[in-house]
């Protein structure tokens, strides 16, 4: 089938890193919906949502994301990453409509020691890894046109997420604690919308059977929490930041609700072979996400 030229790819996850990265980057091609418009929570809204945007693609870049909460709010954490998601798989499967659904490295136990490929056992280590893996079940048993992107440790220069913690809490105190042995790949919100609007070109011309399935989408070379919040530093200094001094601490020094995977590395050498997509250096972006950040953007 092929898709209408003047339809839009719809994009659910609203004002999230994600969502508004690809409303930035997408212009008019993409039409970004979410609470209380597009809600999980009110599968109705679901319908109504897809019968007027008509989209050629779906892009679901609504989770819930929030780590530790989920552990206590499993029901909703569900309804958001798994039962929404099946439900949005089937309008389109429906509708003859391709969709990418964005999933999270914490599927994995972080035990692997080197960096994980799409085919290795996945095994969560909380709730919310564990609705993101029965979302990505789901939205794969009921549609074959979906293509799951695994991305991680997402940021942006708005939003809440680790490196604007470190510029927020930088900026108050001279000393940070920050997590040393936990290592993974960076991603800005920004690199993972190009790479889904380069996919989206690709689908575009017509869907192909190696589209489907799990890939990971995550930004190039990787780091610790500890080595990300240096890199911040250094990098928002450029601006005449203070530097504080980062003390590494191990995950036992800083427990929290939910277990963190120890080394979620992400081996992406299958988004590159399939699609031609590789995302840039993570030093880079973060580079570049500062740079937004002190422009006041
Ligand atoms: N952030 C990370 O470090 C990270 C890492 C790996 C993978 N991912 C994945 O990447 C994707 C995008 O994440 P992100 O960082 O952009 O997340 P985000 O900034 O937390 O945004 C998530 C969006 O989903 C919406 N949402 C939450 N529950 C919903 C519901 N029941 N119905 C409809 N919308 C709902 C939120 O709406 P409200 O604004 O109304 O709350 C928010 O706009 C997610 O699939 C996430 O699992 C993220």
């Amino acid at each position: 089938m092929s898709p209408d030229m003047t339809a839009p790819i719809l994009v659910t996850g609203g004002t999230g890193q994600v969502a508004s990265a690809l409303g930035a980057a997408g212009g008019d091609s993409v039409h970004v919906v979410g609470r209380p418009t597009f809600d999980f929570d009110r599968p109705e809204s679901l319908v109504a949502v897809f019968r007027q945007a008509a989209p050629w693609l779906v892009v679901n870049a609504a989770a819930y994301t929030a780590v530790d909460a989920a552990e206590d709010d499993a029901e909703a954490a569900y309804r958001a990453n798994r039962d929404g998601p099946g439900a949005l798989a089937q309008l389109c499967a429906a509708a003859g409509v391709p969709l990418i659904h964005i999933s999270t490295d914490y599927v994995f136990d972080g035990a692997k020691g080197v960096p994980y490929v799409e085919t290795d056992a996945t095994a969560p280590t909380g709730v919310y890894g564990a609705s993101k893996l029965a979302g990505e079940q789901e939205v794969l048993a009921v549609w074959a046109h979906t293509t799951v992107l695994r991305t991680s440790w997402v940021y942006a220069p708005t939003g809440k997420n680790f490196v604007r913690t470190m510029l927020r809490v930088g900026a108050e105190r001279d000393r940070l604690r920050v997590v040393a042995d936990q290592r993974g790949c960076p991603t800005t919100a920004a690199d993972l919308a190009a790479a889904i609007l380069a996919i989206a070109s690709l689908l575009r011309a017509g869907w192909r059977d190696s589209y489907a399935g799990v890939f990971h989408a995550a930004g190039s070379g990787e780091t610790t929490w500890h080595g990300l919040a240096v890199a911040t530093f250094e990098a928002a200094a450029r601006f005449g930041a203070r530097v504080p001094v980062v003390e590494a601490i191990t995950t036992a020094d800083y427990p929290t609700k939910a277990k963190r995977p120890a080394d979620t590395r992400l081996d992406c050498s299958k988004l590159a072979t399939v699609f031609g997509v590789r995302l840039p250096d993570w030093r880079g972006s973060l580079a570049r996400t500062i740079d937004t950040v002190f422009a006041g953007g």
